[in-house]
């Protein structure tokens, strides 16, 4: 076990990478675990602590999107996208150049790249002269981290350094997308939405990504981004009827539901600020898990906007993909 220290130091951080150390960032969607992302050793620290799949692969994080021609070959529309998205909650799918390592695309031919939104990282990423690696920083399956006592819940002892850049501003993973034939293909819903993402553009935009809606087949989804407590969503009231009498916790967007039974709701957004909900969501997710909870429930939300990658995220997190 190796001592893991919080604080706000961008010299220490950086000190800790260029030794092939690994540290975890702020960003604006969520905590990231970051190593460099050119170099082979630092890369597999990161699968290590995670306890993550060597199939699954990284995001590199750049500076800004003049590094874009440096890792990847990107084409006019993923300019566009850059462009008017970057710095920003926005991840982009490209042909990769060959000094990326296999090891940070997991084999793949292609590099997912983003520029994130956050302060202290961008100044981290102009100390230091390679991109870095990295996946959400939590134990691999778990709730993403938006803040950095999350990130010491999950992965301390395991790392040196947490840089402290608070809360989360987006709290939700960003947007993954792929241009692709003269269209789009949306790998991950986000803070950017699909319909952003066509007007900036103007090209169409098709969701790959399963649907909040629609059935899946065994085994095509892993469980993500689940807490333990089983968690179930749909109808809320029938839910709450089904469930009488198990210790239960609702999730709900604007509504309270705790007359309905016995059971304590937690509200994500009073005002109705589909923002706001998801930058709560998976603190609030945490929250409930740490308590003795049989059970979660919670409902489908408004799918404008972020809403859909709230959608997304809590139909991952149901307890029938375990
Ligand atoms: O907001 C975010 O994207 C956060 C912050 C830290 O930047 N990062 C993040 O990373 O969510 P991670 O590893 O938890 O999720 C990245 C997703 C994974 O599902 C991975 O499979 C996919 O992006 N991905 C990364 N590189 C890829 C590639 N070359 N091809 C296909 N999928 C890729
Ligand atoms: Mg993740």
């Amino acid at each position: 076990m190796m001592f893991t220290e919080i604080g706000t130091n961008i010299e220490k951080a950086a000190q800790f990478l260029l030794n092939e150390d690994i540290v975890a960032i702020p960003t604006e969607t969520v905590y990231g675990l970051a190593g460099n992302a050119l170099n082979e050793n630092s890369v597999s620290k990161i699968y290590v602590a995670k306890n993550r799949p060597h199939f699954n692969p990284l995001i590199l994080h750049l500076s800004g999107i003049n590094q874009l021609n440096q890792y990847a070959f990107p084409d006019q529309y993923s300019i566009l996208l850059a462009e008017a998205f970057m710095p920003g909650p926005l991840t982009l799918l490209l042909p990769k150049k060959s000094n990326v390592p296999d090891i940070t695309t997991a084999g793949s031919d292609k590099v997912a790249v983003r520029v994130p939104n956050h302060t202290l990282t961008l100044e981290l990423l102009h100390a230091i002269h390679f991109p870095l690696a990295a996946p959400s920083a939590n134990p691999s399956g778990y709730i993403s981290p938006t803040t950095a006592t999350h990130v010491l819940e999950g992965l301390n002892g395991k790392i040196p350094y947490i840089l402290d850049g608070g809360f989360t501003s987006v709290g939700v993973e960003s947007t993954i997308c792929e241009v692709k034939n003269d269209h789009i293909i949306l790998h991950r819903t986000g803070g950017i939405s699909a319909s952003m993402l066509k007007e900036a553009s103007g090209l169409d935009v098709i969701a790959t990504v399963h649907q909040a809606s629609t059935p899946h087949t065994p085994g095509q989804l892993k469980s993500h981004y689940a807490p333990n407590t089983p968690l179930y969503r749909g109808n809320i009231d029938a839910l709450i009827e089904q469930n009488m009498g198990r210790k239960t916790a609702v999730i709900s967007f604007q509504k309270d539901y705790s007359s309905r039974g016995n059971l304590d709701c937690y509200v994500l957004s009073k005002q109705g600020n589909i923002s706001e909900a998801a930058n709560q969501l998976f603190a609030i997710m945490r929250e409930i898990d740490a308590k003795e909870y049989d059970i979660i429930l919670t409902e489908i939300f408004p799918e404008e906007g972020i809403g859909s990658a709230i959608n997304d995220r809590l139909d991952r997190a149901q307890f029938l993909h375990k």
